[in-house]
């Protein structure tokens, strides 16, 4: 399969670059695009045969189910059995945005959609080309991230590319996406609502308008738990690991920063190509063969815009061994340690 790749504006995306990409949609095909998290990789998702190939192209597992992303908050009623009033509140004040929320599902969706459970996960994202495309598409798309299953999420145009060349009909690139790691999940079809993967919408945000919402075990796991517990397919996955080996040191500053050059000393003398994912802060003081930095510990969010394009940048320079510095677990900082214990098959030291 040729992979068309159709530059838009971000922001007022061409009417005609939309209508080839909504054609493929309408026709059962699968088209890349940008959402404000990351670059989702989309089908119709109310046909079936869309959504198998989805799964097939991404070489996702059949018991994960994307997520269904739609136009405006009317469109939910039709998806889902049950439209709690606290969902309806955070439908109000967090879309279009980086919220997906959980509901008992109607019939309209179909099984495969939802990978044969009883419940659908939703968002509205927050991207003027992702709404053109639902609108001009006229369905809801099923989009999980645009990477193949395993790796980390594409916050890049390059990055769909890189993994799904010749097996989806088109990309549409819209530069880099602004939050960098994937939306917030959360529960809504029980009470307290449980957020089910951290995101881009911060727990505290939750917390400030439902008062009573808890965190699953899984979200802020520092070991693998068994997967009975999962809640979320998605939990049960290997995820977000580049190829290479990854080990996040957790402690405070000095004691981290002391505890990565011993480790990165450690590996250099075996011959290992290390590199450190630093933050502005501690980066001069790290010696290792490569040193890059996610931005500074005080603005959370610029470091989750960088870092799932830094676990692939350092892939690229073909380092054996990811040494990532542990940041604060608050706001974004909680999805990217949790992004960062996965990735790490959580193999995590603890400083000093
Ligand atoms: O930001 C995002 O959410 C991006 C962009 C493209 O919108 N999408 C994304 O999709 O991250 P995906 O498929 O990579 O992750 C969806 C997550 C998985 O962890 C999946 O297990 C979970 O949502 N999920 C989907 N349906 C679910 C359901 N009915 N119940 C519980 N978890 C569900
Ligand atoms: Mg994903």
């Amino acid at each position: 399969m040729k992979t068309l790749v159709l530059k838009v504006d971000p922001e007022k995306p061409e009417a005609e670059k939309i209508q080839v990409a909504a054609n493929f949609i309408k026709q059962g095909g699968l088209v890349a695009f940008p959402t404000e998290t990351v670059y989702g990789l989309g089908a119709d998702a109310l046909n079936s045969e869309a959504v198998t190939a989805l799964f097939e192209a991404k070489k996702r597992p059949l018991d994960n189910p994307p997520i269904v992303h739609v136009g405006s908050a009317k469109s939910v009623y039709s998806l889902a059995q049950q439209v709690p009033p606290k969902a309806e509140r955070l439908m109000r004040l967090f879309w279009p945005g980086p919220l997906t929320l959980v509901f008992k599902r109607s019939q309209a969706v179909p099984e495969v959609t939802v990978a044969g459970l009883d419940t659908v996960a939703v968002r509205m994202p927050k991207h003027a080309v992702a709404l053109a495309l639902i609108k001009q598409s006229q369905c809801p798309i099923a989009a999980p991230s645009a990477n193949l299953a395993g790796k980390p999420s594409p916050t890049t145009a390059e990055h769909v590319f890189e993994d799904l060349n010749g097996r989806i009909n088109a990309i549409l690139d819209a530069g880099p996406t602004s939050v960098g790691v994937e939306s917030t999940v959360l529960d809504v079809s029980v009470d307290p609502p449980m957020v089910l993967r951290p995101g881009g919408t911060p727990f505290e945000a939750l917390r400030k308008v439902l008062g009573d919402v808890v965190l699953h075990p899984f979200v802020s796991a520092e070991q693998e738990l068994p997967v009975g517990k999962a809640r979320s397919p998605g939990m049960k996955h290997k995820h977000y690991a580049p190829n290479a080996e990854v080990i996040v040191v957790e402690g405070a500053i000095p004691d981290v920063v002391a505890k990565i050059n011993e480790l990165a000393e450690t590996y250099r003398r075996k011959g290992v190509k290390v590199s450190v994912l630093a933050t502005d802060e501690t980066a001069p003081a790290y010696n290792a063969d490569v040193v890059k930095s996610l931005g500074s510990r005080f603005n959370l969010a610029v470091v989750a815009q960088n870092l799932f394009r830094l676990l692939r940048e350092l892939d690229a320079e073909g380092v054996d061994v990811i040494v990532a510095e542990g940041v604060p677990t608050e706001g974004l900082g909680l999805a990217v340690m949790n992004r960062l214990r996965k990735a790490a098959g959580y193999h995590i030291v603890k400083a000093p």
